[in-house]
């Protein structure tokens, strides 16, 4: 069975353009994957502790209190145990916001989602597909390719193992009329990820 694991990070719960693309890619998802099971983290509502000092020696040192642990692990359990991954993120002064810094601060974790040796860093979640759904209020250059929020949150996924990531920007949404027009591009986009993904595995289908 395919899972799917659901971040959520805004702190509009009405009226928010990455949950508005986070709820149509799930439709999406579930008529892809009809058996297939959803866990839906919001970060926002269950907000995540910041990184402690006792918390980053933990990372290091396995004789440290497992209670200090217990929220990175069970983030990295939960990680683990689904097929892909679903981040939506606002822009909050040219960054991702905080709320989901701290989520990044806990899952990436060595021995844990990645190893770092004399080869360098590996990251360890190898099997996995994210989608990154991003809102900014201002338009973002064609130009410029990624946003600042996609190069970072690229970056991190990167380093725990996952390179396969789809991204779908609803960019200039301080203006209503484009906030629409983008939101409907990008569910164009979805749509035909997901129209082509179903013809490939049917193309690909064992006779
Ligand atoms: C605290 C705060 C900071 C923001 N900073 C930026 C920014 O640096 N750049 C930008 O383009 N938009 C910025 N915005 C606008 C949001 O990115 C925009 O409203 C986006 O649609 C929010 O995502 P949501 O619709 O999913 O809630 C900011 C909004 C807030 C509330």
């Amino acid at each position: 069975m395919k899972t799917l694991l659901r971040i959520d990070s805004s702190l509009r719960i009405k009226g928010s353009y990455s949950r508005k693309m986070g709820d149509y890619f799930v439709e999406l998802w579930k008529i892809k994957h009809p058996n297939g099971k959803i866990i839906e983290r919001d970060i926002h509502l269950q907000m995540i502790p910041h990184l402690t000092q006792d918390t980053v020696n933990g990372f290091f040192d396995s004789t440290v209190s497992s209670k200090i642990l217990a929220l990175s692990d069970q983030l990295i359990e939960e990680l683990y145990s689904n097929d892909d991954l679903l981040i939506t993120c606002p822009m909050y002064n040219y960054g991702i916001p905080s709320s989901l810094k701290a989520y990044f601060d806990l899952i990436v974790r060595t021995e844990k989602t990645f190893t770092n040796d004399s080869n360098g860093i590996r990251g360890l979640l190898t099997d996995k597909k994210a989608y990154i759904i991003s809102a900014m209020g201002m338009p973002q250059p064609q130009a410029e390719g990624k946003s600042s929020i996609e190069i970072q949150i690229t970056r991190i996924l990167n380093q725990i193992g996952i390179l396969d990531i789809s991204y779908f920007p609803v960019d200039g949404t301080v203006s209503p009329e484009q906030a629409i027009k983008k939101l409907e591009q990008q569910r164009e986009r979805v749509c035909q990820h997901f129209n082509r993904s179903v013809l490939n595995s049917e193309i690909h289908r064992p006779t």
